[in-house]
């Protein structure tokens, strides 16, 4: 009896680690509302915010039309963008709503203080592509 309930615990232990590297929303992204900016990745929580909530008119496809022309789709236009004068300065301004730049998402509610602080927090770690 001893025996089967350690199975089972190591059953539930394991389940919940698979279950755990698998990020396809923000519940599971920020399980019960832990908002972790420490460990802050690209791959990670940075690429699914953006392709999530800037898609609609910075990618590739939608940028000609609706973003200005200015695409964050992939690591290399996000940190082109980032690198380029004053590109990382708009970035996080304009996600954060400082006065005197153009509030982003456009016509679109702010982002959450845990997506803006995961932001901010890559940008400046130095945009690494990690
Ligand atoms: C509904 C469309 C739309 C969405 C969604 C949107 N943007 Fe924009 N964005 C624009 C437009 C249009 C501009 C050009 C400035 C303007 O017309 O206000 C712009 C400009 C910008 C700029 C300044 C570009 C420059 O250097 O001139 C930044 C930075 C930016 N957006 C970041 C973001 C981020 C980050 C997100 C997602 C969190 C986002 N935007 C979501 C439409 C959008």
């Amino acid at each position: 009896m001893k025996k089967l309930f350690g199975l089972v615990v190591v059953l539930f232990l394991l389940a919940g680690f698979s279950t755990g590297c698998y990020y396809d929303n923000e519940e599971t992204l920020y399980p019960s509302g832990v908002c972790d900016t420490v460990d802050v990745r690209y791959s990670n929580q940075v690429n699914y915010i953006i392709s999530n909530k800037c898609y609609d008119c910075h990618s590739n496809a939608t940028a000609p039309l609706s973003g200005s022309d200015v695409s964050f789709e992939g690591y290399a236009n996000i940190s082109g963008y980032l690198s380029a004068g004053s590109g990382d300065v708009n970035f996080t301004h304009s996600i954060d709503h400082s006065v005197g730049y153009t509030p982003m998402p456009k016509d679109q509610p702010k982002l959450s203080s845990c997506e803006i602080g995961t932001l901010i927090k890559w940008v400046n770690n130095g945009y690494p592509d990690n």
